[in-house]
């Protein structure tokens, strides 16, 4: 299967802008899994409370959900993309997953990262597995990084695949993703941004872009540029990240030992 991602800079609150530049890119594309940046229909950083809740949608009746259904029916294919989500007068900063047969589910960001403390609730679905005929898609979402147990918890529940919506702003992840791929043996995807914001008399905060498809052996199959509009897919043999084998004599869920983990 061919997976992928397009990194770009999206303008602030331009939702209708970011969405069909987005589309516009999606449709030109030959791939089957399609990894977009975290909020990458309204941009990072919000000011007030006030302001996040205007630019967040209902999932899967807003516009963004349905735009992306839309074109995900159309090229029959997958597409995980991180969007603002309002949900019974709460605010998650999510990731959908669409696919050829419509809208397929929602993940709220388990791990939030400093200011969006402010503006979001902490998310309640945990993390998530979705199967398809093109492999087993986990979906975790930036900062969820930091935490090795979210890329380990979307392992162990099957995941083949990590879908990475981001927005980073620490240099460390792309490094970091080939160690969470090596020790899951899963490959993943991260879509990050480019440019930056700053916005009110909050902090600039600046993009490293360098999204990244990295193995289920921690190779970098492509890291893209820090600055520029990319859209980049990769021809992965998903089934690779099945065998957990690490050589005759060791698994790599087999040899955990829970007793002495916390
Ligand atoms: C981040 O989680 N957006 C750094």
């Amino acid at each position: 299967m061919k997976a992928g991602f397009y990194q770009f800079s999206p303008e602030f609150g331009e939702i209708k802008k970011n969405v069909k530049k987005t589309v516009d890119a999606i449709e030109a594309a030959d791939v089957n899994l399609m990894v977009l940046p975290e909020l990458f229909n309204t941009g990072y950083q919000f000011i007030s409370k006030k302001e996040t809740k205007e630019l967040s949608e209902e999932i899967p009746s807003g516009y963004t959900t349905r735009a992306l259904e839309d074109v995900a029916r159309k090229k029959k294919i997958y597409i995980a993309a991180g969007i603002s989500e309002k949900s019974k007068g709460k605010l998650y900063n999510s990731a959908i997953l669409t696919g050829p047969d419509g809208f397929m589910g929602v993940y709220r960001k388990t791990h939030l990262f400093y200011e969006e403390k402010l503006w979001f609730t902490a998310g309640d679905t945990g993390f998530k597995v979705w199967q398809t005929p093109i492999g087993n898609i986990g979906v975790m979402i930036c900062f969820d990084w930091f935490f090795p147990e979210s890329a380990r918890t979307l392992a162990l529940r099957g995941a083949d695949i990590i879908a990475h919506p981001s927005n980073l702003v620490l240099p460390h992840c792309p490094d970091a993703m080939i160690t969470r791929c090596i020790e899951n043996r899963v490959f993943a995807v991260t879509a990050n941004r480019t440019g930056f914001e700053q916005r009110g008399d909050k902090e600039k905060l600046e993009f490293i872009g360098k999204s990244q498809i990295t193995s289920h052996k921690g190779e970098i199959l492509y890291r893209a540029s820090e600055d520029r509009d990319e859209f980049s897919v990769r021809e992965i043999d998903i089934s690779r990240a099945r065998n957990k084998q690490i050589n005759s004599l060791n698994n790599l869920f087999d040899d955990r030992k829970k007793e002495f983990y916390e």
